[in-house]
């Protein structure tokens, strides 16, 4: 049986569009040199936030997604993480970010540029819409992040709860109501 809950808006549909905006213009700044970005979401989590990104980023870009799942339907990280699919693209000598839209343990994030680095592209960068630094298990930190959060259970803007709660458009932090 599932524990009830009620979702407290945390940070506003309004304020993730300003803060993607500022965050697109230093990637583009990063970049401005490119003949192609390759964009790297990892499913799923990063789907919302790589859809409003690529659209604010004045570069020519290619699309590609990695799934790598350390969570499944668990809310603790199994710090075992496991490529579901991978990217479809090489990207040996090409400039690419990887966008992710939470950094918690650091595993995800950890595991999957290990692996891109091991492909040789010419310049590696990530992006974290959100940073959980207090929960942190390695030394992992994105090039650019979003917002730093305390460590509370955040849904929304693609990110879930045991697969539920992708689609708000704003991230929300998840209250028990069975609490004292
Ligand atoms: C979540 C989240 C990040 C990762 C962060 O993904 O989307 O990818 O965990 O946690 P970490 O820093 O402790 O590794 P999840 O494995 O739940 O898959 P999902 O994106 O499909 O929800
Ligand atoms: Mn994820
Ligand atoms: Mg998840």
């Amino acid at each position: 049986p599932e524990r009830p809950y009620v979702i407290d808006e945390m940070i506003s549909a309004k304020r993730i569009a300003a803060r993607i905006e500022a965050l697109s213009q230093e990637i583009h700044d990063e970049f401005s040199d490119t003949d192609k970005l390759v964009v790297v979401g990892l499913l799923r989590g990063s789907f919302v936030f790589i859809a409003d990104l690529v659209r604010e980023l004045d570069l020519p870009v290619e699309v590609d997604f990695l799934e790598a799942s350390s969570y499944g339907n668990s809310t603790e990280s199994s710090r075992e993480v496991r490529i579901l699919k991978d990217l479809r693209g090489e990207i040996e000598g090409r400039d690419v970010l990887v966008v992710e839209d939470i950094v918690d343990t650091g595993h995800t994030l950890t595991h999957v540029l290990h692996l891109l680095n091991s492909r040789h592209p010419k310049r590696l960068k990530t992006i974290a819409l959100l940073d959980k630094p207090s929960r942190r298990e390695t030394n992992m930190r994105a090039d650019w992040t979003g917002f730093e959060i305390p460590d509370e259970f955040v849904v929304g803007y693609g990110i879930d709860f045991a697969q539920r709660n992708r689609n708000l458009p704003f991230i929300g932090k998840v209250r028990f109501t069975d609490e004292a």
